[in-house]
């Protein structure tokens, strides 16, 4: 078998990040405000972050769920309310923002697979507050259009960046364009600590509610105990970093340019010896730097696509399509799921079901394969091999 797993950052967890974990636990301060000898490697992990994303503030919490969910109340984005994004996604986009007791509004993608921005003025209504930008699968999305619709319209421009931690867009890091942007730690990301996840602003208000939000809507100075009886205080939850996955992750994050360049090699070592006439390559845009997590090829009937997986299967090569359905059509989102038996948020805010068809045919026609940090010489080789084979016979 080729090896075919989403994890990058995850196959070079070694002996520093093993270092970095036992310093933590000997000096038996786990959590990131207090400890009786307290390494503060949450707050380290913050600063190193900024730095890479040349962003003033960033905030570090639990999963990149809570990323987009912080993303969203820091911006007053509550019951009523519609945020744009596209169905081409992790359900996490659309459940984070649900969870604010906002609906999504699908909008279909180009062939970039990200959304496209032509069709988003057409679906703002008088509900609409954001534009949830989600960079699928190490790609960013149109960003200047969308910066540019968003302005027109005064929405809130959020980015989920989950997928795409590494990527730039004219220079400028994916995630740090709109109003924040929403990262993933988790472990098939670039760069990981199991779970984990942060937010990325240059807004001060942004990131001082998201601050309060994440640590129970209590107000904190320093490592100070919060308090609550302030006219600060908002109502929060509890989406803290750990200092052992802070740490971890401090450690991923001097990996990065390693992880990316590797990638990258990777992914230019079979499209150099791809013929590009046959093979028709997932397009980007313009002056943007990609994450290479994957290589996705689009063929030009459903039919064809799952001839060339059933070919490239039977040769250990996993290419598949990316999802077996779209989220509009999970039964969440079709049948208007809640937790609570007054259907909230649906009772408050007007979820309309989309039809989304160039998402809808594209992601059967295209096959994705995810590109292991392990893959080695022969597998590639084998892999180019095998994609002039099927090109051959078919
Ligand atoms: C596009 C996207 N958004 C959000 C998330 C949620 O991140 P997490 O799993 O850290 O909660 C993911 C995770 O896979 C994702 O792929």
């Amino acid at each position: 078998m080729i090896p075919n797993d989403p994890f990058l950052g995850t196959h070079y967890i070694g002996r520093e990040e093993q270092k970095a974990v036992r310093k933590i636990l000997k000096s038996k301060s786990l959590f990131r405000y207090h400890g009786p000898d307290l390494l503060y490697k949450t707050d380290e992990f913050e600063k190193n972050m900024a730095k890479y994303l040349n962003v003033k503030y960033v905030l570090a919490c639990s999963n990149g769920a809570a990323a987009i969910k912080l993303a969203c109340i820091a911006n007053g984005i509550g019951p009523g309310d519609e945020v744009i994004m596209s169905p081409f996604t992790f359900i996490a986009s659309a459940s984070s923002v649900l969870s604010c007791g906002a609906v999504p509004k699908f909008v279909d993608v180009d062939d970039t697979m990200n959304i496209d921005p032509s069709k988003i003025e057409e679906n703002i209504s008088t509900r609409t507050k954001a534009i949830l930008a989600i960079h699928m699968q190490g790609q960013p999305c149109d960003m200047k259009s969308i910066m540019k619709i968003a302005k027109k319209h005064n929405l809130i421009v959020i980015e989920d960046a989950a997928q795409a931690f590494g990527s730039e867009i004219d220079g400028k890091k994916t995630g740090t364009i709109g109003d924040v942007g929403a990262f993933s730690l988790q472990a098939g990301k670039t760069i990981t600590c199991g779970e984990g996840g942060f937010i990325a602003t240059n807004n001060r208000k942004i990131y001082q509610i998201a601050k309060m939000y994440h640590d129970n809507g209590g107000y904190r100075v320093g490592c100070d105990y919060p308090t609550w009886e302030n006219g600060k205080t908002i109502y929060g939850e509890n989406f803290k970093l750990t200092e052992i996955q802070s740490a971890i992750a401090n450690e991923q994050l001097k990996k990065i340019n390693k992880i990316l360049n590797k990638q990258k090699k990777v992914y230019e070592y079979i499209v150099n010896n791809l013929d590009t006439d046959f093979y028709k390559l997932r397009p980007h845009i313009d002056n943007s730097i990609l994450v290479h997590s994957n290589i996705a090829i689009e063929f030009s009937s459903q039919k064809e696509c799952q001839q060339f997986i059933k070919y490239m299967n039977k040769f250990g090569i996993g290419f598949n399509i990316y999802c077996s359905n779209l989220i509009n059509h999970f039964d969440t989102f079709k049948y208007k799921v809640s937790w609570h038996s007054s259907n909230f948020p649906y009772n408050v805010s007007n979820y309309e079901d989309k039809e989304c068809p160039n998402t809808e045919d594209l992601f059967r026609r295209v096959a994705w394969f995810s590109l292991s940090a392990s893959l080695k010489p022969k597998h590639l080789k084998f892999i180019v091999k095998k994609l002039e084979d099927f090109k051959n016979e078919f």
